[in-house]
C-alpha cells in the first residue's frame, strides 16, 4: 500500500509539539480526577486546558461527536460521551482519551485511571492493557511488521485471561485524525505492512476482562462490552525510527491516579 505517509522533518517537529500538549493535558487530568467529579467536569478540564495552550480538541464535532474528550467508564470500551449525569465513584476505572489539534496536526493519547481503590478485576484489566501498549511499542522499528505489534499484544492479553477488542484499531495520524495504516491489536508475526522510519501512528489496545465483542449504544458512539465485563485502554502516538520509535505523547512525569506503582512513563 503506497498510502501510508512518511513524515517530513517539519511534520515531525509539529507532531512533537502537539504530542507533548496532549500528554500534558492527560497529566493534568490525572492530577484532578477523583470520586465525586462528573465526566462533564473532565470534559471542561480538557477543553479549558487545551484552549489555554492555543490548541483545539479534535473530538469536538468530529463526525458529530458532541464533546471535547472521550470518557469511557468501566464496561465502556471507548468513545464514551461526557455528561453531567455520570458521577465518578470509588472503585470505578475510567479511560480518558485526549486528542489535541494544533497547527493542523493531531496528537492522540489516553490512559485508564483508578478512582479510589480498584477491585482485583479492575486492576488486572487495567495493568494488562498498560502492559499491552508497552509490548506493542517495543515491537516498533523500521523493518518490523504491523502483525508483530498485534501478535505481541494478543499473546500477552490472552495469556493473562483477557481479550483484545477487534472492532477498533490504532491508526495513522498527522494532519488527519484517523489515517492509514490501520493498526490491529491482534495479528500474526511476520505479516502485514512493513514499517518505515517516518511513519506515525497510534497504538491503543482495548482489553476486556471477558469476551472481545462490543455493542454500540443508541447514542451511536458509546461502545460497551457485550457481556458487561470491564474494559481498559492506553494509547500513545509513536514515530517509527531506524532502531525503534519515538513516543510523541510520552509523559515526563508519572500519571497520578494510574501509575502509583509503575515507574514506566507509558
Ligand atoms: N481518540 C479516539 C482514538 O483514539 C477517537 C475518538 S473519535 C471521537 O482514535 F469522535 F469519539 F472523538
Ligand atoms: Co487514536
Ligand atoms: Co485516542
Amino acid at each position: 500500500m503506497g498510502t501510508v505517509n512518511i513524515a517530513s522533518p517539519q511534520d515531525i517537529e509539529h507532531m512533537r509539539v502537539v504530542g507533548r500538549m496532549a500528554a500534558e493535558t492527560l497529566l493534568l487530568v490525572g492530577e484532578k480526577i477523583r470520586a465525586g467529579m462528573t465526566t462533564e467536569d473532565i470534559d471542561r478540564l480538557v477543553a479549558e486546558d487545551t484552549a489555554r495552550r492555543g490548541a483545539r480538541c479534535a473530538p469536538l464535532n468530529y463526525h458529530g461527536f458532541p464533546k471535547s474528550v472521550c470518557t469511557s467508564l468501566n464496561e465502556v470500551v471507548c468513545h464514551g460521551i461526557p455528561t453531567p449525569k455520570q458521577v465518578l465513584r470509588d472503585g470505578d476505572i475510567i479511560n480518558v482519551d485526549v486528542t489535541t489539534l494544533h497547527h493542523g496536526y493531531h496528537g492522540d493519547t489516553s490512559a485508564t485511571f483508578y478512582i479510589g481503590t480498584p477491585s482485583a478485576d479492575a486492576r488486572r484489566v487495567t495493568e494488562v492493557s498498560r502492559k499491552c501498549l508497552e509490548l506493542g511499542i517495543a515491537e516498533v522499528r523500521e523493518g518490523a511488521r504491523l502483525g508483530d505489534i498485534g501478535a505481541a499484544i494478543q499473546e500477552y492479553a490472552e495469556g493473562n485471561g483477557c481479550s483484545v477488542v477487534r472492532a477498533f484499531v490504532g491508526h495513522g495520524i498527522g494532519k488527519k485524525f484517523h489515517d492509514e495504516p490501520k493498526v490491529s491489536h491482534v495479528g500474526k508475526r511476520g505479516t502485514g505492512l512493513r514499517l518505515r522510519a517516518g511513519m506515525i501512528f497510534t497504538i491503543e489496545p482495548m482489553i476486556n476482562i471477558g469476551g472481545y465483542e462490543i455493542d454500540i449504544l443508541d447514542d451511536d458512539w458509546t461502545a460497551i462490552t457485550s457481556d458487561g465485563s470491564l474494559s481498559a485502554q492506553f494509547e500513545h502516538t509513536v514515530l517509527v525510527t531506524k532502531d525503534g520509535c519515538e513516543i510523541l505523547t510520552k509523559r515526563d512525569a508519572v500519571l497520578a491516579n494510574s501509575e502509583g506503582i509503575a515507574s514506566l512513563l507509558l
